[in-house]
C-alpha cells in the first residue's frame, strides 16, 4: 500500500530529510555555536468559548494589499539545491495561496525569471519582495535594486542581521558550494568556485586571514559600515519600493526603524544561524511591538511550523509571520505541490486553533489568549 500522505510539517520534514543529501540538509538545519537559540516557546493557549466560530477569516493587509493567508514565504539562499524548479516552486506556491514570498539576494533564480513565472492575479494581492545583502560596492548594490524595482518587486527587505556571517560548525565542516549549473544570479561577480565571499570569511582562521580575503573581495561583500542615518536615506534616494528592515531584535531597534522611516519590520533571529545566544522571536515579539506602537507592520520569522506558532505571534502583535525551513520542507516533498501543502497545513491549523481558542478573525486574537506555561506543578 501507498504511503500515507504527510499530516503535518514534521512528516513533510521527514521526507525532506529522506531526499537531500547531507550536505545540504546540515545547511538547511543548522543553527549558530552551540544552538542556544532553539525555539523556547513556553507560552500556551488560553480559549475562549461561544463565540460563535462558525466563519473563520484569515485574511490580513500589509502595504494595502490582501494576504488570504497571514503566512508568507522568508527569504532563503539557493533554493535550487532542493531541485523542483527551487524559488519559482515557493514563489508561485505562495501565490497560490493568496500570499507572498521575499526572494533572497543570493537566490539560483534571476529575479526577472521569478517575476515571469508568475501569473497574473488580481491587483490587490501584493507582488513579490526582493531581499537584500547590501554590499560595499554602492555600484553594484544599486544595480541590484534598480533591476529589482523594474521588475515590479513591491519591497526592499534589508537584512540587517548579517554584517558578516553567523560561525555555524556544522557548515564549517561540511562547506557547502554550489553544485556545476546553479550559480547566484543576482549577484554580479559572487561565483568565484562555487562559495560565497561570506563563507570565504567564514573559514578564515586568524585575524589575518580574515584581512586579506576583506581585501581581496571587499567590494562584494556585504557592506559592515551601514547605519541607520545613512544607510536608509540612501535607500529612499535610490527607489521608490517600500523598505522593510529584516533582523530587528530590540525594542531600541524597533524605534529607531521607525524614526528612520523603514515601512515595515521584520522581527528575526535569521533562523538562529546569526548570533548564537540571542531569545526567541516570540521572546522579544511584544517589546518591539510595544515600541513600534502601531506606526508600521511589525513582521516576525523564526520556528514557524504549527499553525499555533502563527496563531501566537499574532496574539503578540504580529501583522504577518513567515516560513523559512518549513517552505523548504515542501519544496524537497513535491515541489510548487509540496510547497502548497506546507501552506494548506499550516492554513488549516490556524483556523482550527482560531475556532477551538475562540476568534473568528485575525484581529479577534488578543493578548490575553495566551499564557505563560507552568512548569512548577502549580
Ligand atoms: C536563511 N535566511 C536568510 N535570510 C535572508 O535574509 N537572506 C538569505 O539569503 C537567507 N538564507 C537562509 C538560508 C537558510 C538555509 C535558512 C534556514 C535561512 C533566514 C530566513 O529568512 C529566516 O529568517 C529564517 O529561516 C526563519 O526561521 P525558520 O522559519 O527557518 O525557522
Amino acid at each position: 500500500s501507498p504511503e500515507p500522505a504527510p499530516i503535518n510539517v514534521r512528516d513533510i520534514k521527514d521526507i525532506a530529510k529522506s531526499k537531500l543529501s547531507s550536505a545540504v540538509w546540515q545547511y538547511y538545519t543548522t543553527g549558530a555555536e552551540e544552538e542556544c537559540t532553539l525555539e523556547r516557546n513556553s507560552l500556551v493557549i488560553r480559549p475562549r468559548v461561544l463565540r460563535d466560530v462558525s466563519k473563520i477569516n484569515t485574511r490580513t493587509t500589509i502595504f494595502g494589499k490582501t494576504y488570504d493567508i497571514p503566512i508568507a514565504i522568508a527569504p532563503t539562499a539557493y533554493q535550487k539545491l532542493v531541485g523542483n524548479d527551487g524559488e519559482v516552486g515557493l514563489t508561485r506556491a505562495s501565490h497560490a495561496l493568496g500570499s507572498n514570498f521575499i526572494l533572497s539576494s543570493n537566490a539560483t533564480t534571476s529575479l526577472e525569471d521569478v517575476m515571469s513565472a508568475l501569473p497574473q492575479r488580481a491587483n490587490h494581492y501584493p507582488r513579490p519582495w526582493f531581499q537584500l545583502y547590501f554590499l560595499r560596492s554602492r555600484e553594484v548594490t544599486a544595480r541590484v535594486i534598480r533591476r529589482a524595482e523594474t521588475a515590479g518587486y513591491e519591497a526592499l527587505v534589508l537584512t540587517v542581521d548579517t554584517v558578516v556571517l553567523g560561525n555555524r560548525y556544522l557548515e564549517r565542516k561540511q562547506p557547502l558550494t554550489l553544485p556545476a549549473g546553479l550559480r547566484m544570479a543576482n549577484r554580479e561577480g559572487a561565483n568565484a568556485g562555487g562559495v560565497t565571499k561570506g563563507r570565504l570569511m567564514l573559514n578564515a582562521r586568524t585575524a589575518k586571514e580574515h584581512e586579506k580575503v576583506m581585501r581581496e573581495h571587499g567590494d562584494l561583500i556585504v557592506d559592515p559600515g551601514l547605519t541607520w542615518d545613512e544607510t536608509i536615506p540612501w535607500l529612499r534616494s535610490q527607489t521608490r519600493m517600500k523598505i522593510v528592515v529584516k533582523g530587528i531584535m530590540t525594542g531600541e531597534d524597533g524605534a529607531k526603524a521607525v524614526e528612520a522611516g523603514v515601512d515595515g519590520i521584520i522581527v528575526s533571529n535569521h533562523g538562529g544561524r546569526q548570533l548564537d545566544g540571542v531569545p526567541s522571536t516570540l521572546e522579544v515579539l511584544p517589546e518591539l511591538v510595544v515600541a513600534v506602537k502601531g506606526r508600521i507592520p511589525v513582521m516576525f520569522d523564526g520556528g514557524v511550523s504549527r499553525g499555533s506558532d502563527v496563531f501566537k505571534a499574532i496574539a503578540l502583535g504580529a501583522d504577518l509571520c513567515f516560513i523559512g525551513r518549513a517552505s523548504l520542507w515542501g519544496l524537497a516533498y513535491k515541489g510548487q505541490e509540496g510547497v502548497e501543502t506546507v501552506l494548506h497545513i499550516l492554513e488549516r491549523e490556524l483556523s482550527r486553533t482560531m475556532a477551538l481558542a475562540g476568534a473568528m478573525s485575525l484581529d479577534h486574537i488578543s493578548k490575553d489568549m495566551l499564557g505563560v506555561a507552568r512548569r512548577d506543578g502549580f
